[in-house]
């Protein structure tokens, strides 16, 4: 990758150092039960293969939260205001955010934040080219990790912090708490949170969405191993590991594993790595919450919910949250 930060692009230096991942695997395959975390999945390749997941017939999760921006946009730009700034936590939903802007009212900037800078650089090429008069003020960061946002243009009237495609479903719930908190820090007192959550249904419908008939999400979690080959040489057959996902109805998740399909060693630089026949490791929580869940969730971060937007088989939600003190009681 060149040195020469893409121009506009604020880069946060409290970032971590390059992340080891080589280190990263090692320490997440000591452990027992092995596991190696979601992100890496984000690879070229794997953000590609994410995309096509989005179009499978099973994964309803972006027709649906894409009906709920098509249809109710303009009553979530008029809950959100005017003179927003909108920070939208990742930057791959490039055509949900292009349906919200279109109908927010005099937005004030709209500040992506995402780790890899060249996705970050693509989606800020598009908008400007289709919102010209949008200030867009990209942020290189771990939206994890506590953010220094650019200074806007103008002064807002609310940051609204923006989380789509139930991406808050990967975090476990002391972790998504956590980050909820982190978020309603960041948007101060009269900001709001808009955020995408999948909900509780038939468990056939998700672990369907989660098991394409295509093969494409067992691309996708594998692909995960051949990133670790082709980035730190690590020796996995891909053809002796095989993708699992399954939804734990008592956690309200889906779980998925990487399983090995016979006993096998791997080597990860100078570490042997030994798997059982059938042991799995886990790379993935998809969890899914009730309206009441996730209520209770936002309350454990000082939130309340203030609208909620739902298809009418509640398939999925987008919600508006806001700091729980300024909601009378
Ligand atoms: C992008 C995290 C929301 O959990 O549904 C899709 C990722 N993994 N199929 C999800 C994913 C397998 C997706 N999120």
């Amino acid at each position: 990758m060149s040195s020469v930060q893409p121009c506009g692009v604020s880069d946060d230096d409290r970032r971590p150092p390059v992340n080891d991942l080589l280190e990263i695997a090692q320490r997440g395959l000591a452990l027992k039960p092995k596991r190696l975390p979601s992100w890496l999945f984000y690879d070229e390749r794997g953000s590609a293969l994410f995309e096509r997941i989005c179009e499978q017939p099973e994964y309803y999760l972006t027709r649906c939260e894409i009906a709920l921006m098509d249809e109710h946009a303009e009553s979530i730009a008029d809950t959100l205001g005017s003179d927003v700034r909108l920070v939208e936590y990742g930057s791959g939903n490039a055509l949900k955010t292009r349906m919200l802007l279109q109908h927010l009212h005099e937005p004030v900037a709209y500040v992506p934040v995402e780790i890899s800078p060249e996705p970050l650089r693509q989606s800020v090429v598009r908008l400007a080219r289709e919102f010209p008069p949008l200030p867009v003020q990209p942020l290189c960061a771990d939206f994890s990790r506590p953010l220094r946002l650019p200074i806007p243009p103008r002064a807002p009237r609310r940051t609204v912090v923006y989380f789509p495609g139930s991406t808050i479903g990967n975090f476990e719930n002391r972790e998504a708490a956590a980050l909820l908190r982190k978020m309603r820090n960041e948007m101060g007192d009269a900001g709001g949170i808009l955020i995408g959550v999948d909900l509780k249904k038939d468990h056939a419908l998700i672990e369907a969405a989660y098991n394409d008939r295509a093969g494409v999400t067992a691309e996708f979690t594998l692909n995960m191993l051949a990133r670790l080959n082709r980035e730190i040489g690590s020796n996995f057959e891909l053809s002796a590991f095989a993708h699992r996902a399954h939804y734990n109805r008592m956690a309200g998740r889906i779980e998925t594993h990487i399983v090995s399909r016979r006993e096998q060693q791997v080597k990860l630089g100078r570490l042997n790595v030994a798997f059982r026949e059938d042991e799995a490791m886990l790379v993935e929580y998809s969890c899914k919450y009730s309206l009441a869940d996730f209520a209770a969730l936002a309350a454990r971060a000082g939130l309340a919910v203030l609208r909620t937007w739902t298809d009418p088989a509640q398939m999925f939600s987008l919600q508006y949250l806001v700091r729980a003190s300024t909601v009378a009681r």
